[in-house]
């Protein structure tokens, strides 16, 4: 069972002092709160206008990526120039079964998020705009759209959409295929949904935090922005944490922050998990030193996601975790593409025979082989499904290589063996029961 809680800067002296949580208030804002601390959406009256100030601010996708904003904004602006249209979608699938962020946020903070959806559809000349929201709209964002409504300050209407609970479900073309009436499936790119997205017009996809950083920084401009955060990688970013109580804590940390002040000094702990089911496992305490920062967690293959961050306790098996994560993510497929149709269930399978005791040699080689430099399975699929997959495999063999050759031998060492990492409601906790 998790929780979650807007846990407020720990031993945050430093955190405090650099203003955070920037996104976060400490319990759900109305419109009237809303403007009290922040005022009206600052509209420039000019589409482009706010395009400079995010280049400036550096502010990268919260969603996953890391991609550039300003890029993409101005990818949109100039194609809708081209077309005559353009559309902005809010991106709160939040499909990823360990984050809690986005649900949390626009909870708490849900004005914030679409003041950045409208200064957004200026800034690119939208005339349509959506949110697309993992769970039922909530009463807090609701209560918004219906407040915002009705002192006019929305200068486009916002559509909501309900996105199917399904791991590819947040993925852009599965995003736009879902708003256009079909499946929430991916497919191939080019065209990208920059220049041809949904109905055909330029469309621009942001995750929910990320907009909310954007209507901040239209209000206080890139320097404040670049006030936390590293040069390379500026702001802050909110993280779903995984201590070993197996809790969820939503947390906003300026990028940069080392690990340490996340996840705790490792003591007891084995792995941590960085960048969600997506991400990357790195061994404790060799890698105790590195901070919230895609240039430091780079150094091993890893990125910070879309914020998803867990320390695994010594006592529970890390090949099991791995396992069931990955059985999870095979069964995520969308089944469009073959070598993700194909590979992922292999893998699946020959990971979940490593996690049982006394596998065949032949599987080992194998999954390094399937998982390894020259797979068949990476980039070859419509989205970055496999890709992923295949990243968060191949570190489980590297970190939890020990724990291999022990279920080899028939041995395991976890203490606890209930599950730890989530997994949606309704999924398989043991091995068994997938087959
Ligand atoms: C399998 C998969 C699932 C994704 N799920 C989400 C999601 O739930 N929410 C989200 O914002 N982005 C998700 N993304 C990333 C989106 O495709 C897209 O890059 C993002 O919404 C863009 O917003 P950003 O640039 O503000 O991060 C997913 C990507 C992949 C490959
Ligand atoms: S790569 Fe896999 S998950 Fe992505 S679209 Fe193709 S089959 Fe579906």
């Amino acid at each position: 069972m998790t929780t979650v809680v807007n846990q407020p800067a720990a031993g945050g002296a430093a955190q405090q002092a650099a203003g955070l949580p920037r996104l976060l208030p400490a319990a759900p804002e109305d419109l009237r709160a809303h403007l009290a601390r922040y005022g009206p959406a600052p509209y420039r009256n000019q589409s482009g206008a706010l395009i400079a100030d995010i280049e400036a601010s550096g502010l990268a996708g919260r969603g996953g990526a890391a991609f550039p904003v300003h890029r993409k904004l101005a990818a949109v602006a100039r194609a809708g120039v081209r077309q005559g249209r353009t559309v902005v979608v809010a991106n709160g699938a939040e499909s990823e079964p360990a984050s809690r962020k986005d649900e949390l946020l626009l909870q708490l903070a849900p004005n914030l998020v679409l003041d950045g959806l409208q200064l957004t559809a200026e800034a690119v000349g939208a005339a349509e705009a959506h949110l697309y929201l993992h769970y039922a709209p909530g009463p807090q964002i609701l209560r918004a759209l219906a407040e915002r409504a009705a002192r006019g300050l929305d200068r486009i209407a916002v559509t909501i959409t309900q996105a199917p609970p399904r791991f590819l479900a947040g993925q852009e073309t599965a995003v736009l295929n879902r708003l256009g009436g079909g499946p929430a499936l991916p497919t191939f790119q080019p065209p990208r949904v920059s220049e041809r997205g949904l109905g055909g017009a330029p469309t621009l996809v942001q995750n929910v935090e990320t907009l909310a950083h954007l209507a901040l920084i239209a209000r206080y401009g890139p320097r404040w922005f670049r006030a936390v955060g590293t040069a390379t990688e500026p702001g802050s970013m909110l993280t779903t944490i995984y201590r070993p109580d197996g809790k969820a804590h939503v947390r906003e940390a300026a990028i940069g922050t080392p690990l340490r002040t996340l996840l705790g000094d490792g003591a007891g702990v084995q792995a941590w998990l960085v960048g969600g089911y997506h991400g990357t496992w790195l061994p404790v305490p060799d890698t105790a030193g590195f901070t919230l920062d895609n240039a430091s967690l780079g150094r091993s293959g890893a990125a910070a996601g879309a914020g998803v961050l867990a320390a695994l306790p010594s006592g529970r098996c890390g090949l099991t975790e791995a396992a069931r994560v990955t059985r999870y993510l095979a069964a995520e497929s969308a089944g469009q593409c073959g070598p993700c149709l194909n590979g992922l269930p292999r893998i699946a399978a020959a990971l979940a025979e490593l996690a049982g005791s006394g596998h065949r040699r032949q599987t080992l080689d194998d999954l390094k082989r399937w998982s390894g430099p020259q797979n068949l399975v990476e980039g070859r699929g419509a989205c970055h499904h496999p890709d992923g997959t295949v990243r968060f495999v191949r570190s489980a063999l590297a970190v939890f290589e020990p724990e291999i050759s022990r279920h080899a031998r028939g041995i395991c060492s976890a203490t606890d063996r209930g599950p730890f990492l989530p997994l949606p409601p309704g999924m398989p906790t043991r091995e068994e029961d997938w087959t």
